[in-house]
């Protein structure tokens, strides 16, 4: 009999979000409207009273929180090399200067004891990425920002739910911009979508002002027919068929993490007794108090192995097991090397992005699905 494929991940959608998508389409407001508000606002009581605003995608949130921090031409942000593109697409987007510092090889998150070196006149904001959802220490990441007078745009598209010290990432206090995404391997999910959460105890309101009006076309309305448009905005609303979605994900988010969790124990055990580690397998930090285990990532020993990941991957397909590489290094891209980056600047990224591989994880998975993987692998590497 054959099995099915098990892709690397898989959303999970219930019915009663189906009828809720099916409600909105049928109420004649379609676009942002009650259900982008109802959801702003249960995101808001889940960062623990935190102002949160919605966006199309994290993409546009990362933009739009650049902008709120004055970043622009001249202007140098630090960021990581191994993350999606967007993390530094948005940085040139606003005219501003990606500078890539290394990560670290265990954390393979940005190394935050290299970031001072890397600070000059021109620096103006420090963009983390929590790859796979895993923080970064966030109390030595703020100690540093106030420091060096840096904004501080946290990359967190893949870290909702994660958590530093037992606050979750993006709750008030500590935190000066946090960024999320909701596309749809995200483990909530609006399909696309984005929210940005702001600490008004540090900077007021003002900034959620300017956020809603650069979401859409810099417009602010008053009265019946009053518009006025006083900045350059974009079109970057969240839809409400979208908000219900993540309404819907947001009441299961928990229970989708516990499962995460449950799943990724598993993954050692049965890493371990395959005994792939002595073959040289890379696990990822096994914290699982603070990370929301977005990802199960392992790096593939392919020197010792003398095959590429690649042809790894296509044997894997072939057993039915579906990986993704998250990700490339992004100073390998033609784009970043044409304005001057190469990879080789952050060795431990460029080995890192060369080898990284992710398995198969997602709510809806079995303990059985994990064994098909494991056995797999093993066969693969050997
Ligand atoms: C680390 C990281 N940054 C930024 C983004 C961009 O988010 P989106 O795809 O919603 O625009 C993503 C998600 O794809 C991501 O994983």
């Amino acid at each position: 009999m054959t099995q099915a494929f098990i892709p690397f991940t898989k959303p999970t959608i219930d019915e009663a979000t189906i009828t809720a998508v099916a409600d909105v389409l049928r109420s004649g407001w379609i676009t942002s409207g009650p259900k982008v508000l109802e959801f702003e606002k249960a995101l808001g009581d889940y960062f623990g009273g935190a102002m949160v605003r919605c966006f199309a995608n994290g993409t546009a949130t990362m933009k739009i929180a650049l902008q709120l921090a004055g970043i622009g031409p001249g202007d140098e942000v630090i960021t990581s090399p191994i993350s999606w593109v967007a993390t530094s697409n948005v940085i040139l987007a606003v005219g501003a200067k990606p500078v890539f510092v290394d990560i670290d090889r265990q954390t393979r998150n940005i190394d935050l004891n290299k970031v001072a070196q890397a600070i000059n006149k021109n620096t103006k904001a420090i963009m983390p990425v929590y790859l796979a959802g895993l923080p970064i220490n966030i109390d030595a990441l703020y100690t540093l920002a106030k420091q060096h007078s840096l904004r501080v745009i946290e990359d967190a598209a893949q870290a909702l739910g994660s958590s530093w010290k037992g606050t979750r990432i993006g709750q008030n206090g500590k935190h000066d911009l946090v960024s999320f995404s909701f596309q749809a391997n995200k483990n909530l999910t609006t399909i696309e979508g984005g929210c940005l959460v702001f600490n008004t105890e540090r900077f007021g309101t003002e900034q959620v002002q300017l956020a809603e009006k650069l979401r859409l076309q810099g417009l602010v309305r008053s009265g019946p027919d009053g518009m006025e448009v006083d900045v350059l905005g974009g079109k970057d609303n969240l839809t409400d068929v979208n908000a219900v979605i993540g309404l819907h994900q947001l009441k299961q988010l928990d229970q989708f993490q516990q499962k995460r969790i449950e799943l990724a124990k598993d993954y050692f055990l049965k890493i371990k007794q395959a005994g792939l580690v002595d073959q040289g397998l890379g696990l990822p930090i096994a914290d699982f108090e603070q990370c929301n285990w977005h990802m199960f990532q392992v790096t593939l020993p392919l020197t010792q192995l003398q095959r590429s990941r690649s042809d790894i991957m296509s044997a894997l397909k072939e057993h039915g097991i579906g990986t993704g590489v998250h990700y490339p290094i992004i100073t390998g891209f033609e784009l970043y090397r044409k304005l001057g980056y190469s990879p080789e600047t952050t060795p431990i990224a460029c080995e890192i992005g060369a080898a990284i591989l992710t398995l198969p994880l997602f709510p809806s998975m079995s303990s059985h699905d994990i064994d098909r993987v494991v056995h797999a692998l093993a066969k693969v590497l050997n």
